[in-house]
């Protein structure tokens, strides 16, 4: 490694979930997040959360790594897998997990403290449905979950990457909905939610990129899978105090 990469040693694998030179490689033609020099976010527990994670991340967390979930072996039986990205602190995903015991919840986090909130709330609220993995959603996809297995992905609140010169690093690309609609079982549906008008205008372009999913809009009254995130984020209550309007999207892989 020369001096001047900051690229994480695979042997940090534990502590940097994942960095520049970890990254997959598409050769698809289609267009994938490019982070950059993207600092992935470290950050500290509390003295109790560090005794819950090292108590009870063996069990319910992973770290990214090139090994393919067997979700009945992680969760101990055969249900319905949602997959959600970017998942916080977990407020919404741990209200919605209470909603959908018969589903498995994995929320996929680059924020350590964030999965250590998500980590203390289903263990003090014995929510059972719920995993983690620490990491970079389009690398877990890639890498962690078989094709045509999941029932849901969830995308609520995508950092907006706002200035002009960012907007290669938005999750919301060509690439990662093909590579979303490749890890959906027929019948799947992805759902994702912005409070950023102009995130969601660059969503609005891009509903048909995809061709092997179809775009089911909003409301969509039919839609197999939870999609009222019970609760008031952090994030999405900061949109709607600036009075900002939250867009949704919901996409079907056809059956
Ligand atoms: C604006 S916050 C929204 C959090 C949560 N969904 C909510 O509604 O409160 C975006 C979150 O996505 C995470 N994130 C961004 N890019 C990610 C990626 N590629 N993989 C996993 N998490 C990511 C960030 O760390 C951050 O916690």
């Amino acid at each position: 490694m020369s001096s001047t990469d900051n690229s994480p040693n695979p042997d940090d694998l534990g502590e940097l979930p994942s960095g520049r030179r970890l990254q997959s490689v598409f050769d698809d033609g289609l267009d994938y997040p490019r982070l950059g020099n993207v600092t992935f976010r470290r950050g500290t527990l509390t003295d109790n959360q560090q005794r819950l994670w090292n108590e009870h991340w063996p069990r319910l967390g992973r770290v990214l790594a090139d090994e393919m979930i067997d979700t009945d072996e992680w969760f101990g039986r055969s249900a319905p897998t949602i997959l959600e990205i970017g998942s916080g602190t977990g407020t919404s995903t741990a209200a919605m997990a209470v909603q959908e015991p018969d589903v498995n919840v994995i929320a996929v986090e680059l924020y350590k403290p964030g999965l250590a909130k998500l980590l203390g709330a289903a263990v003090r609220g014995g929510i059972d449905n719920i995993r983690m993995i620490r990491g970079d959603g389009i690398e877990v996809l890639n890498r962690m979950i078989a094709p045509g297995s999941l029932a849901g992905v969830r995308i609520f609140f995508p950092d907006p990457w706002p200035k002009a010169r960012h907007h290669k690093r938005r999750i919301i690309q060509s690439g990662p909905l093909h590579l979303i609609a490749s890890r959906l079982k027929p019948g799947g549906v992805l759902h994702v939610a912005t409070d950023h008008a102009d995130y969601a205008e660059w969503i609005s372009e891009l509903v048909d990129v995809e061709p092997q999913l179809e775009y089911r809009g909003w409301p969509w009254p039919d839609c197999p899978q939870l999609v009222d995130r019970q609760v008031i984020t952090k994030f999405e209550g900061k949109g709607l105090d600036r009075d900002h309007d939250i867009t949704e999207f919901l996409w079907q892989r056809p059956l």
